[in-house]
């Protein structure tokens, strides 16, 4: 198991300005970074977290020196629409992972889940703060890397790590680079085109295409068949000629 060394990551960032912290231990990155000074870009990435968040008030497990949990604060106009935004991220870190395993597709279940061999390989969770001119979005991504099934690791949904699905250990040094390098690509080009940009990589990606699916929104369930998404990147159902669009809920598929 190999730390991550800042040095080592700021050699494999393509902009020697990025600007990141690196910690041990830390609550929640996304949290970090939700009170740290300055508005500027900025990065953090932690070897562990005591409280890592996850979608739905859930906790995103944690543990030392396996995975990657790595939080990005952007500020974008108070007037840009948001909606597609994690969409637009999901495809980054598909970006960056896919190539370790060319063979193997990795999918992303609406709104931002990264499946492989129907499991959950990572996942996204942007909380937003607003200051005077600006929303900052924090942006945080966890994916399962090196981690792998023992009795320590209780998850409630079924998960896989990258090094379960190639049989080997990756070099977290070089995925946390390639999301410090892609990621402000994919906000600047979300920031000026919006999800419409992303539409047509979404859909050759799309997990839910074509299926039978339940949709949770708070206490009211929606069932339907999923058509893709729109230039926002809503959720269109279809159940009996009608066509439903949703900004937020928690997908599934039907058996
Ligand atoms: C999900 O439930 O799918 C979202 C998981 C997001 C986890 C990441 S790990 C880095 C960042 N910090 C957190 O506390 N959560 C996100």
């Amino acid at each position: 198991m190999t730390s991550l060394d800042k040095q080592q990551l700021l050699t494999l960032c393509h902009r020697p300005d990025t600007l990141f912290e690196l910690f041990d231990e830390i609550d929640s990155t996304n949290r970090w970074l939700q009170t740290a000074p300055g508005t500027d870009i900025q990065f953090c990435i932690a070897e562990s977290q005591s409280q890592g968040k996850g979608q739905q008030g859930r906790q995103w497990h944690s543990p030392p020196g396996q995975n990657i949990y790595l939080s990005c604060r952007w500020p974008f106009p108070k007037s840009q629409d948001l909606s597609g935004l994690s969409l637009a991220v999901s495809l980054a870190v598909l970006d960056v992972v896919q190539p370790c395993m060319p063979l193997t597709p990795i999918r992303i279940k609406w709104p931002n889940d990264i499946f492989c061999m129907d499991k959950k390989l990572g996942g996204i969770l942007i909380e937003l703060t607003a200051a005077p001119d600006t929303i900052h979005a924090i942006i945080g991504i966890g994916i399962n890397v090196n981690m792998l099934p023992g009795k320590n690791v209780q998850i409630d949904q079924p998960w896989i790590s990258l090094q379960e699905i190639t049989k080997r250990e990756w070099d977290r040094h070089i995925l946390c680079a390639g999301l410090m390098n892609l990621l402000p690509e994919c906000l600047n080009c979300f920031e000026h085109q919006g999800f419409s940009a992303f539409m047509k990589k979404w859909q050759a990606v799309d997990y839910l295409s074509d299926k039978a699916v339940k949709i949770q929104r708070g206490r009211e369930l929606f069932y339907g068949t999923a058509e893709g998404v729109d230039p926002l990147g809503r959720l269109i159902i279809k159940n009996n000629n009608t066509l439903m669009k949703f900004v937020s809920g928690e997908a599934s598929i039907v058996k």
